[in-house]
């Protein structure tokens, strides 16, 4: 048998299985696994000490959205997808943004031609802010029957939150033509009343944002939600969860059958809300919603991920720029805290930060790592068995990962396009040495491999 590429000796990691084993790999896909492969391949890897692992499937990423007013997300399809592959990440979906009084199809189009810049592959959320009646009745249909098989609605935020009766529509819709529903679950009311009161209170740094969007309002509106899912029948994936009274309805509604899923991201492992508290503008650089909470709910997270009631951990990456006009500092220098925008990027350390974290300090298993950040994410959104796993027959999105080497985060490796990242300096376990995609080397040794382009999009 003829191989491009054949990894030797490596530690072969899958969400169920751990085995040594020399990987082959033939157009794109994985085409032989065994204890030790005859012949020889243009490409030849040793992989000996080293985990060879399935790529990350990396579900709620940010990727060229449209600007927002004067707020511009600085990561294209060519720098998002290069920093996904430095952390080992070789599947992205992002969102193709309805911009409200647009349709939705034209901009699905739009996004499909940005993202020919991509090098890995990638998906698309149908991210709705305005469901007319043409969108819930024809639009909706047709890019779902196209592969778009998942939808994003937000709660709060003004400009993109539905109401409740729209909400209703589009999970009606959603479970009618079969796509699952993702959700950003805050209550809209609170946040509102609260963000007024501080404000008035004259309280406007970074450190007051935790306490306009409390944990029992997450909370309350994941009960609503999973309750409309409920009564409606429909799927329904919880995006961010930020901790423990989030994590606890998720699990309730779970175990009265309510088909709910959730992610959590690293920040929300990492961060607490005391982060936030920096001199000026610098606890804007960990301002992202849901906010950080505290260590307590960063374990009880895990132990959520260990029950399989957290079944994803998505980046969540969200790339404004710190020193930027159309960034951070997009309300000025001394923007009140409801007027920085939210988010952080993460798409190259989610992987990084989590095996660290889990595996390297006894929270997780390997395979639970693996299942987290790859094959679980594949299997919800319609991707497995393609994507998130190392079989026969599978695309060759592989990654080559030292377990062992301990490296800081250093901003300048990690090849986005951002001023900073949060996690600069932290000491971290595990470091992704080669990815693959489809058999393809695209990130090695601490550089790019190859240039722009080269990824596919993948309909679901
Ligand atoms: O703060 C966040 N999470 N920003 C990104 C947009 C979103 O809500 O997912
Ligand atoms: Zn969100
Ligand atoms: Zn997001």
């Amino acid at each position: 048998m003829e191989f491009d590429l054949i990894i030797r000796n490596g530690r072969v990691v899958t969400a169920d299985n751990d085995f040594t084993a020399d990987i082959g790999v033939r157009d794109g896909t994985v085409t032989a696994l065994a204890s030790s492969l005859p012949g020889s391949a243009p490409e030849e890897v040793d992989a000996k000490d080293l985990l060879v692992l399935p790529g990350g499937v990396d579900t709620h990423t940010h990727i060229d959205q449209s600007p927002e007013g004067n707020v511009r997300l600085c990561d294209d399809f060519d720098s998002a997808t290069r920093s996904a592959a430095a952390g080992g990440t070789t599947t992205v979906i992002c969102f193709a943004y309805q911009q409200p009084g647009t349709s939705l199809s034209s901009e699905v189009a739009a996004y499909h031609e940005r993202a020919k810049a991509a090098r890995i592959d990638y998906a698309f959320h149908l991210a709705i802010t305005d469901p007319t009646d043409d969108l819930i009745e024809r639009e909706l249909p047709e890019l779902i029957a196209a592969g778009h098989r998942s939808i994003k609605i937000f709660m709060t935020y003004s400009g993109s939150r539905l109401s409740d009766v729209q909400v209703l529509r589009v999970l009606a819709a959603a479970r009618e033509h079969d796509a699952l529903v993702c959700v950003h679950a805050e209550d809209d009311a609170l946040i509102d009343h609260l963000t007024r009161q501080l404000l008035t209170e004259g309280k406007r740094a970074p450190k007051y944002f935790p306490l306009s969007k409390p944990a029992l309002g997450e909370a309350e509106a994941i009960r609503r939600i999973a309750t409309y899912a409920e009564v409606l029948e429909t799927r329904v994936h919880i995006f961010h969860v930020s901790g423990a009274e989030a994590a606890a309805e998720i699990e309730r509604a779970q175990q009265r059958g309510v088909a709910l899923t959730a992610e959590t991201c690293p920040q929300y492992l990492v961060f607490t809300a005391a982060d936030l508290d920096r001199p000026g503008l610098e606890g804007a650089k960990v301002m992202f919603g849901p906010p950080p909470r505290s260590h307590a709910d960063h374990e009880a997270l895990w132990r959520y991920m260990r029950r399989g009631v957290i079944s994803v951990v998505s980046s969540d990456h969200a790339p404004a720029r710190f020193d930027d006009p159309h960034g951070k500092k997009a309300g000025g220098e001394d923007a009140s805290f409801d007027r920085i925008p939210n988010g952080v990027p993460g798409i190259a350390t989610r992987m990084r930060l989590l095996f660290s974290e889990g595996v390297s300090k006894g929270r997780i298993t390997l395979n639970e790592f693996v299942a987290l950040t790859s094959t679980q994410p594949a299997r919800l959104f319609g991707l497995h068995p393609r994507k998130g796993t190392i079989a026969i027959g599978s695309d060759a999105d592989l990654v080559l990962w030292d377990p062992k080497r301990e490296e800081p985060v250093v901003h300048s490796t990690l090849w986005d396009s951002n001023d900073y990242s949060p996690y600069e300096s932290m000491r971290l376990v595990g470091v992704p040495l080669t990815t693959w995609v489809r058999g393809r080397k695209i990130f090695t040794d601490g550089q790019p491999a190859g240039g722009p382009g080269g990824g596919i999009y993948l309909p679901r």
